[in-house]
């Protein structure tokens, strides 16, 4: 089975997908069974890549890290996910942009919220 919300690469063409609805099949690309994100907390550079989540006035802020992470061609902050019991909101990130986040969202309907990044070589780290 495969759970809803978790991310999964193709190591060899490097698809990312994302489970929407869980099956019991099992995920494959280019011929080979893709594999499971997990998401860190530590590891390289913990400060550069683990989501911080700010309230603000219109809603939640999701920034990158204590410490600003790269966002170059070769190694950048591929997107973000806010993530609540009412949805999934994403912003998707390109090279030279700053990987900050604000969803306008309305914070008394939300009882759980995280946030998690997806690092271009670092992989995907959660709040
Ligand atoms: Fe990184």
């Amino acid at each position: 089975m495969k759970e809803i919300k978790r991310i999964y690469r193709c190591n060899i063409c490097g698809n990312i997908v994302e489970v929407l609805h869980s099956g019991s099949g099992t995920l494959v690309c280019c011929n080979n069974e893709m594999q499971l994100l997990e998401e860190k907390t530590e590891g390289i550079g913990p400060q550069k890549h683990i989501p911080v989540i700010e309230q603000t006035e219109n809603g939640i802020k999701v920034k990158i890290g204590e410490v600003p992470h790269p966002m170059e061609e070769d190694h950048c902050i591929e997107w973000v996910e806010l993530i609540t019991d009412n949805g999934v909101y994403r912003k998707v990130f390109k090279p030279g942009d700053t990987p900050d986040a604000e969803f306008k969202i309305n914070i008394e309907d939300i009882n759980q919220i995280s946030a998690r990044e997806y690092c271009s070589i670092h992989g995907l780290w959660t709040s």
